[in-house]
């Protein structure tokens, strides 16, 4: 892949059906519960992107097989307390917050201590988060800078239950300390603010000890230790965050008009849909079904004659908090000031997101005014751009890319965009389905 890619032309306006790729999500999850199961477990379509393939390059150096075939991938589980541990092992987690946090929850019973790496834009991000849970349970952490990666975890034999109140509403804390409490005798209780469910669901299915119960903006989570999980057999569904550039792409495209299949539309990720049909934009679920606890449809979107600016509600963030790097586009079209705020876990992504969003916009000539946490944007529905517009040292944030590409294809200009090489993480198939839109 070439070092950058130049985008001169706007997209003409298309009607099609598309598939995406499978849910990041659920398959890093996907491979950390097979990892942990008794026996063989398939997974089809499940996502072959650098974060899903760093995960299964986790498992294989604490001693867990699995094979890739053409659409299916099959993990040899050698039981919950199945991981060969051996000194001086170190994981490399990559680019995914996901698995470097997650997998950590796996670790705190680990005989011997392991060190945690990760590339350029994981290590400035912040493991503090999961330290401080974690060391409660009994594990001990050595952090560069008491909060950075690369870390040391050294397990404990004498773990003990906790109470934990998990209020940024982050699921790779909540999932992190779930995937320790099944390591653990006694009830382990998390209070937590919303934010996907993935891994609740995935135990529920598997029959597994947790009990959730819901009220206001939180959830009431009790789990058990785990003495036994049996394999998985996983279908995985599209992801709404690989969906959410298609649909802010039809959007933004006049008379354009996009089914997109088999979509997970769990309540707890689709925040992009329920601002989109906000801002005004049509869009339908259709054939839903449940599977495995997990909410699927075919996303059906028309485009908008013309699109409302928001006030975004904040208790839609942790729904969109992937998607609002795209949503700030459609507000860039809109007929008035869109107003995102309570957002400061935006800059603790890949890269500084709320600080990309507005320096995309301002390339583009779209006002804005940034605090820490919020962001105004000045929509313009009559914005054509006829400028360069060069995007640069974004510390390869694959959704900052693909951002920049939409943006590129919406408005027009001449776009110089570095390090297409981003998709990789958690889209490659992007490029591709862009050139599939623009076939007759
Ligand atoms: C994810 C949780 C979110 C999200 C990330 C994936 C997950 O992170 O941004 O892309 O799979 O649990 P936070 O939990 O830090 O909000």
């Amino acid at each position: 892949m070439s070092n950058k890619i130049i985008i001169n032309k706007k997209i003409k306006n298309f009607s099609k059906k598309i598939n995406v790729s499978g849910d990041k999500s659920l398959s890093i999850r996907w491979v950390l519960f097979s990892s942990l199961a008794d026996g063989i477990s398939r997974a089809k379509n499940l996502l072959m992107s650098e974060d899903v393939l760093a995960a299964i390059n986790t498992i294989k150096k604490l001693g867990i097989k699995s094979i890739i075939k053409k659409n299916e991938c099959i993990i040899y589980g050698n039981g919950v307390d199945g991981y060969k541990y051996k000194k001086n092992i170190i994981l490399n987690a990559q680019n995914s917050g996901t698995l470097g946090r997650l997998i950590l929850g796996l670790l705190i019973n680990s005989p011997y201590p392991i060190k945690l790496i990760g590339d350029k834009s994981l290590s400035k991000r912040d493991f503090k988060r999961i330290a401080d849970p974690l060391s409660k349970f009994g594990a001990n952490f050595k952090l560069k800078n008491n909060k950075n990666l690369p870390l040391i975890i050294s397990g404990s034999k004498d773990l003990v239950p906790i109470k934990y109140l998990e209020k940024k509403g982050s699921a790779q804390i909540k999932s992190s300390i779930i995937l320790a409490a099944i390591r653990v005798k006694g009830k382990t209780y998390i209070t937590a603010k919303k934010s996907r469910n993935h891994s609740e669901e995935m135990m529920k299915s598997l029959n597994l000890p947790i009990k959730v119960k819901s009220r206001n903006n939180y959830d009431f989570i009790e789990i058990n230790k785990v003495n036994k999980i049996k394999p998985l057999k996983y279908k995985i569904p599209s992801d709404i965050s690989s969906s959410a550039f298609f649909l802010v792409l039809t959007a933004l495209t006049d008379n354009s008009k996009l089914v997109i299949r088999n979509v997970n539309v769990n309540s707890t990720r689709i925040g992009i849909v329920t601002i989109l049909k906000k801002m005004g934009v049509n869009i339908v679920f259709q054939n839903q079904k449940i599977y495995k606890g997990e909410k699927i449809a075919n996303i059906k979107i028309v485009s908008p004659k013309s699109i409302k600016p928001i006030n975004c509600p904040s208790k839609l963030n942790s729904g969109a908090i992937d998607e609002f790097l795209i949503i700030f586009l459609v507000a860039a079209k809109a007929k008035g000031v869109s107003y995102f705020k309570n957002l400061s876990e935006l800059n603790q992504k890949e890269s500084p997101r709320l600080k990309w969003g507005a320096k995309i916009l301002n390339k583009m000539g779209i006002k804005t005014i940034t605090t820490k946490d919020s962001i105004k944007i000045f929509g313009n529905p009559n914005l054509k751009i006829e400028k360069k517009i060069i995007i640069k040292n974004y510390l390869k944030d694959h959704r900052v890319f693909m951002t920049s590409v939409i943006a590129a294809l919406s408005f027009g200009g001449t776009w110089k965009i570095a390090n297409p090489e981003a998709i990789k993480t958690s889209f490659p198939d992007f490029l591709k389905i862009i050139n599939d839109l623009k076939k007759k």
